[in-house]
Formats: structure tokens, sequence, C-alpha cells
């Protein structure tokens, strides 16, 4: 899928393909040197953070197990309702577990904070976090996020795992939507 699959409903691209897979790789190389000679569990949360599981974990040298859990914080608009729900728990034990959280992306915190306290609770070695794309807002969350792709402006963006009621995940960049798919 790309952008003129989508008709007017981009207002623009912030990132391309390019400029993401360059980025996933560079943070690649650090993980594969964090976790050297340590057994790695990536968690990945369902659905978002699809794109950037996939193409992280093709980007490490280490051999990696993946996990999956799915939480929700968003309805179908563009704020986010602060209650965090499992909706998929993971399928691992975490006892002594390195475990590396792959987000999207963190907006206000909340989801990411909460998502961090619960899998501290299972007794992992560790928990870090990775994720694309960080928001300004959560900086008044107090969550140490190691690895980050992109900073990005306090816009609503969907694409590279993003939606927007469901759509838009399969663009393979990350685009600000254009305000009258939201009645902006
Ligand atoms: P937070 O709890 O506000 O940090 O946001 C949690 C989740 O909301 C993220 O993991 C995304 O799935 C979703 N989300 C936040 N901002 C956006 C956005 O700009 N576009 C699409 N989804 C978003
Ligand atoms: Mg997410």
């Amino acid at each position: 899928m790309d952008q003129s699959d989508v008709g007017d409903d981009l207002a623009n691209i912030l990132l391309t393909e390019e400029q993401l897979r360059e980025r996933l790789s560079e943070l690649a190389s650090r993980i594969d040197a964090d976790y050297a000679g340590k057994d790695l569990l990536l968690v990945g949360v369902l659905k978002g953070a699809i794109m950037v599981m996939a193409d992280l974990a093709r980007h490490l040298h280490s051999s990696v197990t993946m996990d999956w859990m799915a939480v929700s914080s968003y309805g179908s608009g563009t704020k986010s309702s602060g209650v965090v729900r499992i909706l998929k728990d993971l399928d691992s034990d975490l006892t002594g577990r390195h475990v590396l959280i792959v987000e999207d992306i963190i907006d206000s915190g909340l989801t990411l904070s909460w998502l961090v306290s619960n899998l501290r609770s299972r007794g992992p070695a560790s928990v870090e976090v990775a994720a694309m794309l960080r928001k300004p807002d959560a900086a008044k969350v107090d969550v140490d996020v190691r690895y980050v792709g992109f900073e990005i402006p306090n816009e609503f963006v969907v694409g590279y795992g993003l939606d927007y009621d469901e759509k838009y995940r399969n663009l393979p960049f990350v685009a600000t939507l254009a305000p009258h798919v939201y009645g902006g």
C-alpha cells in the first residue's frame, strides 16, 4: 500500500521507509551490543508494533525469542482513554528473562508505564523499552525508554503499524492524517 492508494487522506509524510529502515538498523546494532551473550525476549505490543517488531528483529544478529501482548488504551478516536486492558497476555514465563518491550509509539506514556510495571512484577532479570516513535507528552510520565527511533511532534500519525480506526497500518511510512479524515 502506498500514498496513491489512500487518495487525499494524508497530510504529510513524516518518516519515509528509508528513514525508518536506517534508524532500525542503528537501534538493532545497539541492542545486539547491549545484550551480547544474553537471551533476549522481545515483547511486541499488538497491533501497532507489528511492523517495528518484524523489521527490528530482522536487523538483529542475536537470536531472540518473540512474544506478543495486546493491550488497549484507545477507542476508535485519537485521544488516550488512560484505561489499559489486557486483551491478550504473554505465552512466556518472564522469570529471569531479559525482556525488551517493542512499541510503536509513546504518546501520553500511560500504556507503557502500566506495561513496564506489570512486566516487572513477573520476576524478569530486566525490562527495557524500544519505541519507534515518541511524542512530547511522553516526557510527563516517568518511563525510561532506552531505545527511541524518532521524536515526533504532537500530531496524530498513521502508517507503519499505526492506525486510525484500524486503517492505514499497512502504509510503509509514517504520515499525518488529513483533518477531514477524523472530522477536524
Ligand atoms: P499512550 O498510552 O498515550 O502512550 O498511547 C498508547 C497507544 O496509543 C500507542 O501504543 C498507539 O497504539 C496509540 N497511539 C498513540 N498515538 C498515536 C498516533 O498518533 N497514531 C496512532 N496510534 C497512536
Ligand atoms: Mg501500541
